[in-house]
Parts: C-alpha cells; structure tokens; sequence
C-alpha cells in the first residue's frame, strides 16, 4: 500500500515539473486532430530555434564572427548584425523539410521565403523578428525573438504573399522567446497566455507561469524619451501627466521584448508612437506589433496604435509599420484619452 501511495506521489511530481511545450499544445486543443499535432509540431520546432538562438548568444563573446554588423542594409534601410542573420536562417533551417510551413516572413528578407516542398502539406505561414532589440546583442542585454502563425489562404500562385496583409485578428498563434537571463518563450494559440523557462540540464521549455493576467494598471511607462521632440503633441502631453503625478516610473530597454515582458506580468504601458519623421513609427505589424497585441488581448490587456486596436490595422505591405501603444487596459486608455483630447481640440478649431 505505502509503496503505492509513494508511486502515486512521485507520477504527480513528475507531471507537474515536466509541462512540456508540445504537451501543453494539446492540452489546450483537447485533441490531437491533424490541425492540433501541427500546431504542437510548430511550436516546437519554433522552440527548437529558440534554443540554437540561446545556445549561440551564450556564447557569442568568445565565437569569432558571432557579434557585430555585417556591413550590409535590410529592407528597412537598418544596419544588419551578424546575429540577425545567423537568427534568421536558423527559422529557415528548422523548418526546412519540416512538411509544416510554407512559407516564412521575416524582418531580415524583402519577400516571404518559400518552401515549396512544404506547400501541399504545410498551409502555414510564419512571420517573424528573428533578434528583437539587435542594438543590445554586442554588450550582453537582453533581447528577443517574436513569431506569428497564419493560416494560408489561397493558393498563392503569384508568390506575392498577397493573403497576409489582413489584419492580425487572423493570427492563430504569436508568441516570443526571451533572451535574458534565463530563456523564456511565451505563446497563446488564443487561449490564454502562457510562459515557458529553457532548463538548461533538460534541453526542454517547461511551463512556468500559465494563464498569465496582465494587470489592469501598472507603474511602469516605456517609451524612448528621447524622442520626446519629435511627437506628437499629445504624446508629451501623456509624458507630461506621468512626469507630474505620484506612481510612475520609466523602463525602456532597447528591446521590445524585455520591455513587454515587464508589463505583460508586472503592467504598465510600452509607447513606440510616430515622429515627426516616421509618422508611421518604427516597429512592423505582421512580425513584431500584431504577434504581441495577440498576446497582450489574450492576457486583458490591449494594443493600440492611438486611433484603433493594433489587432485591426491592415498593412498595405509586408514591413508596414504602426504607432504601438501596449499594455495594461487603463494605462492604454490613459494614453488614448491625450491622444482624443487633441484631436477634439483640432476639430473644434477648425
Ligand atoms: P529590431 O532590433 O528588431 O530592429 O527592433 C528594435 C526595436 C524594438 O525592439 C525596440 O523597442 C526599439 O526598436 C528601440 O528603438 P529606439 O532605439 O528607437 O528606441
Ligand atoms: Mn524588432
Ligand atoms: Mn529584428
């Protein structure tokens, strides 16, 4: 009998320790459907990427050729590091004769790649920012990857991709992978929000935090202040108000990621609005905005670009860009709240 009972203690211990990624996948399907073993399949092949990722920014100091510019442009006109390619072939690598994805977009290639072999099986697309916050790589701060998963609609015979520019609410799954101090990828297939920990001695993500709730409000604003000049009016007014009020305080570090994984857990709001110069901002909806508004809806909280939720702004093309304001429900709000006041008072002198 004791035998027993310790038997049984030992299978609970083991089950609760060991909460796998593509177990988790399955238990929130509750089935394992064709559709549902994909699923499992692509996280976890996108936790397989996350996992080289690691293992060479572990490492990058003491590789040659691992840290620094390549010399070269991307699409965006912004200056390629050597890790943001190595990051972005690594996606490619790992779906590669995986039967999964078709296709795959991503912030390092002016069009999707193609895997033709996949096609007739795999109808699904993943979208991606393979090193988010590549400033931080090259003195050891954190940074991050975001991926998003759609379905292919059509068939695509032109190769443009055209399908993907609709909005984000036709995401099926969006997550990150957090490269701090420990690895921690966060995803939802639209059922809640979840946190996975890299243990290092197993090679295994395994669940940390499920059902993640961001806060309805958080001390926290994160916004590159010093852009503060290049704003809208309405924004410094939002910066003003937090400047002359009791209970704020600044974060930003370079890397959305890290700066939504703050507030995703501790709340708070992100700001990346449009300058002078961008009116668009600087980050991209299919692979970086939209992934992580998913996310923030999935765990109460919202994204906005100002004027609508970030979850129903269309790009016109692969690498449009949206204002981002994200976070807790009321410190969204709050920013909007500037933001409407501003334009009522164009209107009303116009
Ligand atoms: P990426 O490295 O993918 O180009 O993204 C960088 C983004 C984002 O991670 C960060 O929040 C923001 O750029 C920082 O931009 P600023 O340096 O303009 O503040
Ligand atoms: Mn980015
Ligand atoms: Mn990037």
């Amino acid at each position: 009998m004791v035998e027993a009972y310790e038997s049984l203690d030992y299978e609970y211990a083991l089950d609760h320790d060991c909460t796998t990624l593509s177990r988790h996948v399955f238990q929130q399907l509750q089935t394992f459907s064709a559709d549902a073993q994909d699923l499992s399949a692509i996280m976890n092949r996108i936790a397989l990427a996350g996992k080289l990722i690691a293992r060479r920014l572990s490492r990058a100091g003491l590789m040659e050729g691992a840290l620094g510019f390549t010399g070269s442009e991307n699409v965006q006109g912004e200056s390629v590091k050597k890790m943001d390619v190595y990051a972005n072939e690594v996606f490619i690598a790992v779906f590669k004769q995986s039967g999964l994805v078709c296709r795959l977009a991503s912030e390092e290639m002016e069009k999707p790649y193609y895997i033709p072999e996949n096609c007739p099986l795999g109808r699904y697309t993943l979208l991606y920012d393979p090193i988010d916050g590549s400033s931080n790589v090259d003195i050891n701060i954190n940074v991050g990857s975001i991926f998003a998963v759609r379905q292919q609609e059509g068939d695509d015979l032109d190769g443009t991709a055209s399908d993907l520019l609709q909005s984000g609410r036709k995401l099926i799954a969006a997550g990150y992978i957090l490269y701090g101090p420990s690895t921690v990828l966060v995803y939802s297939i639209g059922k809640g929000v979840h946190a996975f920990t890299l243990d290092p001695s197993l090679g295994e993500f395994i669940l940390s935090s499920e059902n993640i709730q961001m806060p309805e409000h958080g001390p926290v604003y994160s916004t590159n202040e010093g852009n503060f000049w290049q704003w809208d009016e309405s924004i410094r007014d939002y910066i003003r108000y937090v400047h002359r009020h009791e209970g704020y305080t600044a974060r930003y570090s370079g890397a959305l990621v890290g700066d939504f994984h703050r507030i995703l857990f501790q709340g708070g709001v992100f700001l990346y609005p449009g300058t002078v110069k961008k009116p668009e901002g600087k980050l991209r909806l299919l692979y970086e905005t939209a992934p992580l508004a998913f996310l923030a809806e999935q765990a109460g909280g919202r994204a906005s670009t100002g004027t609508q939720d970030i979850l129903d702004a269309v790009p016109e093309k692969l690498h449009a860009r949206t204002p981002l304001i994200i976070g807790s429900k009321e410190d969204v709000a709050l920013v909007e709240s500037f933001i409407q006041e501003r334009s009522r008072q164009a209107i009303a002198a116009h």
